[in-house]
C-alpha cells in the first residue's frame, strides 16, 4: 500500500527463497503454486498494516510482465477480481519499470533525463529515461542477466542459493587480482553498450576444473581459493556494469543516475558507484527495496493511474514483456515517436 506515489504504508514480502534453495535457482511450478497459496492473506496483511480497506484505496496495481507466465497470471487474476469486487480502476506494470520506481521512496525526486541501470536475476538493462514514462534501451544482456551469473557461479560453487548475497559477503574478504579469469566478450559494435556474462561464468568453470576446486560442502567455510575466485568474478562484473554505465553518462549527460534490481543490493557495486562522479546524483533504493517488492510495483503503478489509465479486466499477463518505446535513432531521442507502456 503507498500513499501519494512515494509514500509506503505497508509492503509485505512473502518471500520464495526457502522454497527454491535446494534447487539452486526458481522452479516455476512450484513459484507459482505458492504465489496462489500466499497472494490473499498477504494482500489482506498489506490493507490491515496500511490501516485501509479495499473500498478506500485510488487503484490497483499489478506486474503484467516479464515474468514467469504461472505467477503473473496468478497476480493479474487475484487484482483483476478484487478490482472488479471494489470497482476500482487497475493498471498493469512492467516489473522492469517497477524496479525503476524503487527509488522514489528514499531520495529526491528523480531529474529528467535519467540514465537507469537495472540489475536483476532475470535482467541486466541501461536505459536512457527521457522522461517519466519514456524509455529507451541502451544495452542489455545478450545472454545471462548479471544476477543469474552470480546464482551460476555459487552453485556451481556450492556456495547455495541466491548466490548474490553469499558471494558479496565471501568477496570482502577474496583477492581479486589472485583468480585470473580469462574470457572473451562477444564483438559489439562501438555505441552499443550491450553487456555479455556468460564467457565470465564459463571461465569460472574452466578455472575451477584446471585449478580442480570442490563444491563446498554445505556448512563448511569454503578456503581462501575459492573465496578469492568469487571476489575475481564479481571484479570483472562490476567493472562490466561500470564500464557501460560511465559510456552512458558520457553519451547522454543525465541529470539523475538510476541504479536499482536485486544486484544493485551489492555492498561493492554500490561502493564503486559512491566514489564516482558522474556529475549527477546516483539514486538507489535501500536493500528490501531493491530486491523485488510490491512497492515499487504500487509507484510505477501511481503514475499511470495518475495519468488517468485504467487497463480494466481485458489484459493479461505478458511474459516477455518490452519496456522500451522510444526509438533512438543513433543517439538524438526523437520524443514524437513516443508511446507509453
Ligand atoms: O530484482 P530481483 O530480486 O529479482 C529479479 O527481478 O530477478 O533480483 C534477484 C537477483 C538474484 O540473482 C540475486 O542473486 C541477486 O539479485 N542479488 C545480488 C545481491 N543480492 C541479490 N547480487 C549481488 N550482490 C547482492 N548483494
Ligand atoms: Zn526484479
Amino acid at each position: 500500500m503507498i500513499d501519494a506515489g512515494r509514500v509506503i504504508r505497508s509492503s509485505i514480502i512473502a518471500s520464495q527463497i526457502a522454497t527454491h534453495a535446494p534447487f539452486g535457482g526458481v522452479v516455476p511450478e512450484l513459484a507459482s503454486r505458492e504465489h496462489l497459496d500466499r497472494i490473499a492473506p498477504v494482500v489482506a496483511r498489506a490493507l490491515n498494516e496500511a490501516g485501509v480497506a479495499l473500498g478506500q484505496v485510488d487503484g490497483i496495481a499489478v506486474t503484467k510482465g516479464p515474468g514467469l507466465i504461472g505467477s503473473l497470471l496468478v497476480g493479474i487474476s487475484f487484482a483483476k477480481s478484487i478490482a472488479m469486487v471494489a470497482d476500482k480502476p487497475i493498471v498493469g506494470v512492467n516489473h522492469i519499470e517497477g524496479h525503476i520506481y524503487s527509488v522514489v521512496f528514499e531520495n529526491p525526486p528523480v531529474e529528467y533525463p535519467a540514465v537507469a541501470l537495472i540489475v536483476s536475476g532475470g535482467h541486466t538493462t541501461l536505459f536512457l529515461v527521457p522522461e517519466e514514462g519514456s524509455y529507451a534501451v541502451l544495452g542489455r544482456t545478450r545472454d545471462d542477466a548479471a544476477g543469474e551469473a552470480y546464482d551460476k557461479v555459487a552453485k556451481l560453487l556450492g556456495l547455495g542459493y541466491p548466490g548474490g548475497p553469499v558471494i558479496d559477503r565471501l568477496a570482502k574478504r577474496g583477492d581479486s587480482r589472485a583468480a585470473e579469469l580469462v574470457f572473451t566478450l562477444p564483438r559489439m559494435e562501438s555505441p552499443n553498450l550491450d553487456f555479455s556474462f556468460s564467457g565470465l561464468k564459463t571461465a569460472v568453470l574452466r578455472y575451477v576444473r584446471e585449478k580442480r576446486i570442490d563444491p563446498v560442502v554445505t556448512g563448511c567455510d569454503p578456503d581462501q581459493k575459492v573465496i578469492d575466485l568469487v571476489a575475481s568474478f564479481q571484479d570483472k562484473v562490476i567493472r562490466s556494469l561500470l564500464t557501460r554505465l560511465r559510456a552512458a553518462v558520457r553519451r547522454h549527460h543525465p541529470r539523475t543516475i538510476i541504479l536499482a534490481g536485486g544486484v544493485a543490493c551489492n555492498s561493492a557495486l554500490r561502493s564503486a558507484v559512491d566514489t564516482e562522479d558522474f556529475g549527477a546524483p546516483v539514486h538507489y533504493p535501500s536493500p528490501i527495496l531493491t530486491t523485488d517488492n510490491a512497492a515499487m510495483i504500487a509507484a510505477a503503478g501511481y503514475a499511470k493511474l495518475a495519468r488517468g489509465e485504467n487497463h480494466g479486466l481485458e489484459f493479461t499477463a505478458s511474459a516477455s514483456m518490452r519496456i522500451d518505446n522510444v526509438v533512438l535513432k543513433g543517439y538524438e531521442v526523437p520524443l514524437r515517436a513516443r508511446y507509453k507502456v
